[in-house]
């Protein structure tokens, strides 16, 4: 689904990302880790074509598509999904507009996503489908920024950080829904500081640290391995 080589990304004259590769096989969720600045969103833009940053070298490509130069609406249209980090919801607009800005007729083979749909995966949503998004709880945002995207039949949802700032009851709910999508064929790249939540949804995770890859395992893998967990993500520091 997502294949990326070799990637440098830079803000001015600071390299950010310098030589970045993984992949996301079709149907899989890749979790990417790494503490506070270590380049997630850096990364995470330069996969949706948003400046800055301004990549300065490799390729990424999408179902086979060479996504370099390409605009961020293109990328979109190709069916790349982005929920960023801090979601970013239209706060004056509500629950329902939010989310038919958002739909795009354009189909995937996947079953596409209506309204209805959204309101199966998320009830909370449906009972505040004419609340404005300010006014709705972080949590309820984290679930409307996700069906945003949703709405645009992405085959890949580039997730940052879905999970921050939500209380520990919010993130189960976060978990469970990310599982049922994992399950709808949907390729996601899901950047967390959660590591339990991490290793409990993905199929591959990589850790970043500095703007390089300094561990790619599966969750086993990676939970096995203290002097990871504590050198670069700090657990247990
Ligand atoms: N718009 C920007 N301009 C300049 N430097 C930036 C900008 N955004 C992020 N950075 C720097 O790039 C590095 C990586 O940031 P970021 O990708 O946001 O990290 P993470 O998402 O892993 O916390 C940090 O050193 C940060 O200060
Ligand atoms: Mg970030």
């Amino acid at each position: 689904m997502l294949r990326i080589h070799d990637l440098h990304s830079s803000y001015g004259l600071a390299e950010v990302l310098s030589g970045i590769s993984m992949e996301v096989p079709d149907g899989t969720l890749v979790a990417v880790m790494g503490r506070n600045g270590m380049g997630k969103t850096t990364l995470c833009r330069s996969i949706m074509g948003l400046a800055p940053p301004v990549v300065s070298g490799g390729e990424i490509e999408c179902n086979g598509t060479a996504l370099g130069g390409l605009p961020a609406y293109r990328r979109a249209q190709l069916g790349i999904g982005y929920v960023p980090q801090g979601r970013h919801v239209f706060t004056s607009l509500n629950v329902v507009e939010n989310l038919t800005v958002a739909a795009r007729s354009e189909e995937n083979g996947n079953e596409p996503w209506d309204l209805d749909r959204v309101w199966e995966l998320f009830p909370r949503l449906a009972e505040r489908k004419t609340h404005r998004a300010g006014q709705l709880s972080g949590g309820e945002q984290q679930m409307l920024a996700i069906a945003r995207a949703l709405m645009t039949n992405p085959g890949l949802l580039v997730m940052d950080e879905p999970s921050e700032g939500l209380a520990p009851v919010l993130v189960e709910t976060l978990a469970e829904r990310l599982h049922d999508l994992k399950s709808s064929a949907l390729s996601i790249l899901l950047v967390e500081q959660n590591l339990s939540l991490a290793l409990r949804l993905a199929d591959v995770v990589y850790v970043v640290e500095n703007g390089g890859i300094v561990f790619h395992g599966t969750p086993a893998e990676l939970d096995g391995s203290e002097e990871i967990k504590r050198r670069h993500l700090g657990v247990g520091v």
